[in-house]
């Protein structure tokens, strides 16, 4: 047991007590970034006079090699320190000697962890942006590929209208596109410097904290100590847009699957992206879509459980707060490997044009151009929807599609049907007369892309470094 408190103690801690208490398993994640403050952190004190240049340098040297072997294997971070702070800064006096004892300086593990784990947030931040990006980029290539791969469009999963390929899957990117910019909103309003904050009430050293918030890359130093020590508002912000990934990720696998399914065989998954079954030869199932969709579940839970940990702790710092670390790393790293996964799934996926267009064919989903058709012809739409329902039924009774019916029947049933309705009820111009700018129609849908592809041009990581564009965001 190694403790950086042990003074006030007349006895040993329980090594229950100690395991229970101990954070080192999870929170030895972020030993760069603890290191990476720290070098801040003694930057400030000798620039303020606090410590030596003497002292200073000493303890970066200490700090980067302990750094370095850590990377590389020679330093294990092993379970008898507390917490990733005892760890590295025995090591550092181990080192160095009695220099080392002066690191903490005008510093408390309270304002210490919520440096480390903002550093740490705001690197994965951006790190799920750039996965987004590249399904982006994947998802617009599929869509340039299908502006004219047709295929039904549905509600309650009953086959609607028909739509494109390119227009269904550009739902998904307007989807994963919101939630690029959600996390450009959450670094903007993370990005503050909580270093200096003490254990909560600052210190009385003269430290600079606008200055080793510069030092880090923030755009300034929090703005009350107490805040700074017991927020994680940024963790549940940062959970909540990982919830909406999953579940956006989550829908279009549950599609995947359906389009996957025998009954629909509209896509094949690719050998590489699917399994096989123990027992029955046949099987090629889709364990990758259904993983992402359970995983949900998982990143859902993750955000309730910082919500109810958060919900009933006084101010300042108190232990619960602990708990924020492993549900959150584990929530990152589901979602990331969810991102790319499914990425690669999606990038190698086969579309079965002919199928998906089939399906659009015989499924009425040009009914509502059926009834356009009347209304066009000065029929009232009301009366234009009861007649192409008794059409309908009338395809239903024989077993046809609406394009199958003779002229005859369709006069039968309506004296202004003429010539023109096959045409006007084709596959292509029911899409193709959706020009509105949202539409699958292929003129909107060639804006919408090159619209898109100028969007994914220029965000390249989101605009991480701008300032914020208000000043200080804490002041307004
Ligand atoms: N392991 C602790 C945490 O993650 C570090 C802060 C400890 N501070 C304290 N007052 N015990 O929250």
């Amino acid at each position: 047991m190694a403790q950086l408190w042990g003074g006030r103690f007349t006895k040993e801690t329980d090594q229950l007590v100690y395991n229970f208490n101990a954070s080192i398993s999870f929170d030895q994640k972020f030993y760069k970034q603890d290191i990476e403050g720290s070098i801040a952190h003694v930057t400030m004190l000798a620039k303020q006079g606090i410590l030596t240049e003497q002292e200073r340098d000493d303890i970066v040297d200490g700090l980067k090699s302990i750094l370095t072997d850590v990377e590389n294997g020679t330093l294990k971070i092993t379970g008898e320190y507390e917490d990733i702070h005892s760890f590295v800064e025995a090591n550092l006096i181990r080192r160095i000697g009695d220099t080392g004892k002066k690191l903490h300086t005008g510093r408390s593990r309270n304002d210490q962890v919520a440096l480390d784990m903002r550093l740490y947030t705001r690197e994965e931040v951006q790190a799920v942006d750039v996965l987004l990006k590249g399904l982006l980029q994947t998802l617009l290539k599929l869509m340039e590929e299908n502006i004219d791969t047709y295929m039904p469009g549905f509600t309650h999963l009953q086959k609607a209208q028909p739509v494109t390929l390119a227009h269904h899957i550009g739902a998904y990117f307007e989807m994963f596109k919101r939630d690029r910019q959600r996390l450009s909103d959450i670094y903007r309003r993370m990005n503050y410097c909580p270093l200096g904050a003490g254990a909560l009430a600052g210190t009385t050293y003269p430290l600079d904290r606008e200055y080793t918030a510069k030092l880090l890359g923030f755009y300034g130093p929090t703005l009350n100590s107490m805040d700074s020590v017991s927020d994680r508002d940024y963790l549940i912000e940062f959970l909540a847009a990982l919830s909406t990934i999953m579940m956006h990720l989550s829908r279009f696998c549950e599609e995947i699957i359906i389009w996957n399914s025998n009954e629909y065989r509209f896509v094949e998954i690719d050998d590489g992206y699917s399994t096989g079954s123990s027992i029955m030869p046949q099987k090629k199932n889709p364990d990758i879509a259904e993983l992402v969709r359970g995983k949900t579940g998982r990143v859902y839970g993750a955000l309730m459980s910082i919500l109810t940990t958060m919900k009933g702790i006084p101010l300042a710092y108190n232990k619960d707060m602990q708990e924020d670390k492993e549900l959150t790393f584990d929530a990152i790293d589901t979602v990331k490997g969810c991102i790319a996964l499914f990425d690669g799934m999606a990038a190698t996926m086969k579309f079965r044009k002919e199928v998906m267009e089939d399906s659009a064919k015989n499924g009425f989903t040009n009914a509502t151009d059926a009834a356009d058709y009347l209304v066009n012809h000065g029929v009232a739409f009301r009366d234009a929807h009861s007649i192409v329902g008794r059409l309908v039924l009338h395809c239903i009774d024989k077993g046809i599609a609406l394009d199958d019916m003779s002229l005859e029947e369709y006069r039968s049933i309506s004296p202004v049907f003429e010539e023109d309705i096959y045409e006007a009820i084709s596959l292509r111009t029911c899409v193709e007369k959706r020009t509105t700018i949202g539409a699958p129609g292929q003129e909107a849908m060639k804006q919408v892309i090159d619209e898109e592809k100028k969007y994914l041009e220029a965000a390249i990581f989101g605009p991480w470094s701008a300032e914020p564009q208000n000043g200080r965001e804490n002041d307004a």
